[in-house]
């Protein structure tokens, strides 16, 4: 079962899932800890559609282990992939408002139809187009990672940096060469390579023999 729908304007209606915030009393009780998001599939009416997938979690796993800073934290996901937990990333306001002006459903009666009513939106677009877009390159070329860069999957963190909240593909051999270039001189760097070569692993049995793996696709339950 998803969580309960919290408060209108403390979940985002996106456009496969849906994201809660979880209010302290709830997080502390489920995890020990406040500032937690709650990730599920919003399709649950078309019963064939099953959008968030074991691949998926993989795929934010991995980037969040090589790039702790641009992807959020995951916490606990439910074997099947359905529900993701993860930590809730701070964003500037203008970055949260600019998202939530995309999704929220109540803008087109709310604000003048005529008089720009997805501002914000493009004021957090025209911030954080250019800089997602060059991380993105970067990250793909040097570790396989291919992001959703649309403004609304990218926020900015109150250090003016990108975060992304989607990766959409990956590139197997890629991420192969990055994980494979990893130190693992001390206890901890050789606990992060094994976590990322066992997700690589994972994620090489969903490609199918095939170099790159979609991860954020409709997939027939
Ligand atoms: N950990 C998080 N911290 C803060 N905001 C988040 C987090 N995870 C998701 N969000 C917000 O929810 C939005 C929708 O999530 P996303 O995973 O992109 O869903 P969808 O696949 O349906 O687009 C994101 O663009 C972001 O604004
Ligand atoms: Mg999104």
């Amino acid at each position: 079962m998803p969580p309960k729908r919290i408060k209108p304007m403390e979940s985002i209606h996106a456009d496969h899932a849906s994201v809660s915030f979880l209010p302290s009393s709830h997080a502390k009780e489920l995890f020990g800890k406040t500032g937690i998001v709650a990730r599920w599939d919003h399709y649950p009416r078309f019963s064939w559609v099953h959008k968030i997938t074991p691949r998926y979690s993989t795929a934010m796993s991995i980037a969040w282990l090589l790039y702790p800073r641009e992807f959020p934290k995951p916490i606990a996901y439910s074997l099947d992939g359905a529900i993701a937990y993860s930590k809730r990333v701070p964003l500037t306001a203008q970055s949260e408002q600019g998202i939530r002006n995309f999704y929220d459903p109540l803008w087109p009666r709310t604000i003048d139809p005529l008089e720009g009513s997805m501002s914000s939106f493009f004021l957090h677009n025209d911030h954080v187009s250019d800089k997602a877009l060059n991380r993105a390159k970067t990250l793909y070329q040097n570790s396989g990672l291919l992001v959703n860069v649309k403004p609304m999957n990218v926020g900015e963190r109150r250090n003016g940096k990108p975060v992304f909240f989607e990766v959409t593909k990956v590139s197997i051999p890629v991420l192969e060469r990055r994980i494979s270039l990893l130190p693992n001189q001390t206890p901890n760097q050789r606990i992060r390579k094994a976590q990322l070569l066992s997700l690589l692993e994972e994620l090489r049995k969903w490609a199918n023999g095939e170099p790159i793996v979609s991860v954020h696709d409709f997939l027939r339950r």
